[in-house]
């Protein structure tokens, strides 16, 4: 297998990363599996920087987008490689009851709550600790949200492990615990690319999603309450198709989209991990599946990447040169009560894992 030297783009300087921020040490942290796969993985935001995993003929390529200094990240960005939360995706007007107490939260998307608001759990530091096990090296994070942060009540503990495993996957557990009941969807935006890495666009990568059923949306991405039959439709992904072969459709549900952005409710057996999706590159043969205990996906084809966002070695992140496999509860839940809850009451405990699973072919 090649190594770094070799790899198409240079390594992160650890430099750019390493900061004070609130107090807090901020770092970039390497995990390397035993077959040569990389991660770096910052405290700030749990954000994955950089994912080097091999193509058809071993040579190793970062398939993540982002920046090569934790400066760029600190200012807005798409939630390039970041941990989302507390609530990852939107909240109708930002605004929930719980128990008939009504709670406004910003509304920073429109007129709507999205991914944890102004400063979301992306733009947090954690506390970090390398916990290498036998599956692989490891790097657990923890965070404790305040009563009352971005208006969410309860003070939430959170616990989030990166595990590079010697399987060839980034796995990604996930766990919380809070005082008061509130509201928790937790998940991982990456931007990946298995091509090159986001220097050109992902329509050609062939995407499968094992679900017959959507959350269609209105003009605002607020899901209507309906679970759609993906049959017929370009949301159909049971067999896998190039994500550009129906994106330009004239279809409602992508105008509203402008592109794929949307949840959809996988087809699940249990509540255990399991298969969901893939995505396959055809000319890097680079292949990852993604596992996972959520009972939806949000999958969205970087349809706001406007080449405005200047990120690792230079690369200028054009229109659709990233995709995002969000595993979550449904967008809007908390105003859905027929969808799967994402209330949490003090005494229980939050939990969800994803794995993305590399490999080539
Ligand atoms: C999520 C949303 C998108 C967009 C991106 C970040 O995936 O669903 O609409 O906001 O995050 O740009």
């Amino acid at each position: 297998m090649s190594d770094y030297v070799s790899s198409s783009k240079a390594q992160i300087n650890p430099e750019a990363f390493h900061r004070i921020i609130d107090g807090y040490q901020v770092d970039l942290y390497t995990l390397k599996n035993s077959n040569g796969l990389a991660a770096t993985i910052t405290n700030y935001g749990g954000i994955v920087v950089s994912l080097k995993v091999p193509d058809k003929n071993g040579k190793l390529g970062d398939v993540a987008l982002g920046y090569d200094a934790l400066n760029d990240y600190i200012g807005s960005t798409p939630y390039f490689g970041a941990l989302i939360g507390r609530y990852g995706n939107r909240i109708a007007n930002g605004r929930f009851t719980i128990d008939g107490v009504e709670y406004q939260l910003a509304q920073n998307n429109d007129s709507n709550a999205l991914h944890g608001g102004r400063r979301g759990f992306d733009k947090a530091v954690w506390q970090a600790e390398k916990v290498d096990s036998s599956d692989g090296p490891a790097l657990r994070l923890t965070y404790t949200s305040k009563d009352g942060e971005e208006d969410y009540p309860g003070t939430l503990r959170c616990t989030v492990t990166y595990t590079l495993t010697n399987k060839n996957e980034l796995k990604i557990e996930y766990s919380a615990e809070t005082d008061k009941p509130t509201f928790v969807n937790l998940t991982h935006h990456s931007y990946f690319n298995l091509k090159d890495g986001g220097a050109s666009d992902i329509l050609g990568h062939e995407l499968m999603i094992k679900a017959s059923k959507f959350t269609p949306v209105d003009k605002g991405l607020i899901p209507t309450g309906e679970l759609k039959p993906v049959a017929g439709t370009p949301f159909d992904f049971n067999q896998p198709t190039a994500i550009g072969a129906r994106v330009e459709n004239d279809d409602e549900q992508l105008k509203f989209g402008k592109g794929y952005d949307h949840n959809w409710v996988l087809d699940r057996q249990g509540k255990d991990l399991e298969l969901v999706a893939s995505v396959y590159e055809p000319t890097s043969g680079r292949f990852m599946e993604v596992l996972t205990t959520e009972p939806g996906m949000q999958f969205y084809c970087g349809n706001f990447l406007d080449g405005t966002n200047k990120g690792k070695g230079g690369t200028v992140y054009q229109h659709r040169t990233g995709l995002c496999l969000e595993t979550q509860h449904f967008p809007d839940s908390p105003n859905h009560p027929d969808f799967p809850t994402t209330e949490l009451k003090p005494g229980e405990k939050y939990g969800q894992t994803t794995i993305y699973r590399f490999s080539a072919k």
